[in-house]
């Protein structure tokens, strides 16, 4: 087992990493001096693979705990499901001392921070993450909230869990193409923070496929090692934690532009990062040799989706309503080199639409 700090003075909370953490969850709980009574929410597809077991758990370990639905999926992400869990917590009497706990992926996990967040101004909530994509990025860092329909997490508050209980066995049953799709963002890492992880994963990627319990700890491990100290030094992401979104303006405004049913999150990055590292090498950064090894890294982690059919201009419209926009300039996070990013803005949006163009080809000549 592994524990990651993230230092936020008060705030200050543990990520538990290894196999088979959800068996001992009831322990951490105690250890965490976790409130006796319990909401669980997960969607209906988690419930069935992970729920009743681990609520038995919980029970046995002298937890009240409630059960709680939503449906699963991207496009559930928004306020009337908020606003249902809202209704179930009042009808229940949850109050101040009771807490949520998260269990799924990252839509799961947003939607619940962003409750116990509001929720009689604000309740403890413990993220307990079973795809990749959460473990290494999402539970971690407090930003929780919910899709609009004219953009992607507009609506939100920065809230920090008390505790995140990651169990790399959960793992195990995720479909490929989410397994896949959450390595996209465990990459992204080593690109904006770490050339030897970098390194490491472009070494060992067959390796990571297979799913090997000690690498997934090792890869999972140093992620949130790397998010940890991003946001123990800007939470609120004035500064330093701007660097976490690198392929995020454009990926995000992919998933808009075709309605969250087409991309995964990790898959509409991977544009996102593959058009930024393009920008990055028509700026005079990264040399044509990393640009190749970026290229070859991304595009090897596994297919994508087409995205021949959507034009520059269908981005445009969300782009320009990104949260990172300053001053009515899209900021975009730049590589210097594999592990240096430098973030700058006021590019012209032909310049974005050639690298946009330049990603899709990549993307569709890898096959
Ligand atoms: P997700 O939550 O939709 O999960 C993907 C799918 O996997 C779902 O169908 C889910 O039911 C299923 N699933 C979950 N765990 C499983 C398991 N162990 N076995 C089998 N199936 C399982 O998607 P995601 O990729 O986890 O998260 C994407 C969301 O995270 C997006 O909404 C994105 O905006 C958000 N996000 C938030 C942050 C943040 O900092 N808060 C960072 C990155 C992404
Ligand atoms: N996923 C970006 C962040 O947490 O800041």
């Amino acid at each position: 087992m592994k524990v990651v700090r993230v230092n936020l003075g008060l705030r200050s909370y543990d990520i538990q990493i290894g196999d088979g953490v959800l068996s001992s969850c009831g322990e951490l709980f105690r250890d965490h001096k976790v409130g006796s009574r319990i909401f669980l929410i997960a969607n209906t597809t988690v419930w069935d693979l992970y729920g009743q077991p681990f609520m038995e758990c919980l029970t046995k370990d002298g937890f009240d705990v409630v059960q709680l639905l939503i449906p699963d999926g991207e496009r559930f992400k928004n306020i009337h499901t908020v606003e249902n869990i809202y209704t179930y917590l009042i009808a229940q009497r949850a109050d101040r001392n009771s807490t949520l706990a998260a269990l799924g992926g990252g839509v799961t996990g947003d939607i619940t921070g962003f409750v116990a967040a509001t929720f009689l101004r604000g309740i403890p909530y413990i993220q307990i993450p079973t795809t990749l994509l959460a473990q290494v990025d999402s539970s971690v860092g407090g930003k929780t909230g919910v899709n609009h329909s004219l953009g992607k997490n507009l609506i939100g508050a920065f809230y920090q869990p008390n505790l995140v209980c990651i169990d790399t066995r959960s793992l195990a049953t995720l479909p490929e193409r989410e397994f896949r799709a959450g390595l996209f963002e465990v990459v992204k890492y080593g690109l904006i923070y770490d050339a030897d992880f970098f390194d490491y994963f472009e070494a060992n990627l067959s390796t990571i496929l297979e799913r090997e319990v000690d690498v997934l700890e090792t890869v999972i491990s140093r992620c949130c090692e790397i998010k940890a100290e991003v946001i123990s030094i800007d939470e609120r992401e004035e500064n330093l934690r701007q660097i976490l979104n690198f392929g995020h303006t454009l990926g995000h405004a992919l998933e808009v532009a075709t309605q969250y049913r087409t991309f995964k999150h990790g898959e509409a990055v991977a544009y996102g990062m593959l058009a930024a590292a393009h920008l990055s090498h028509h700026e005079g950064l990264v040399d044509s040799v990393a640009l190749d090894r970026i290229r070859q890294t991304v595009l090897g982690i596994g297919p994508l989706p087409s995205a021949l059919e959507i034009s520059f201009s269908q981005l445009l419209d969300s782009i320009k309503l990104d949260k990172k926009r300053r001053d009515d300039e899209t900021v975009v996070v730049l590589l210097k080199e594999i592990g240096q990013t430098l973030i700058k803005s006021g590019f012209e949006e032909e310049l974005l639409a050639e690298v946009w163009g330049r990603a899709v080809a990549d993307v569709s000549q890898h096959g």
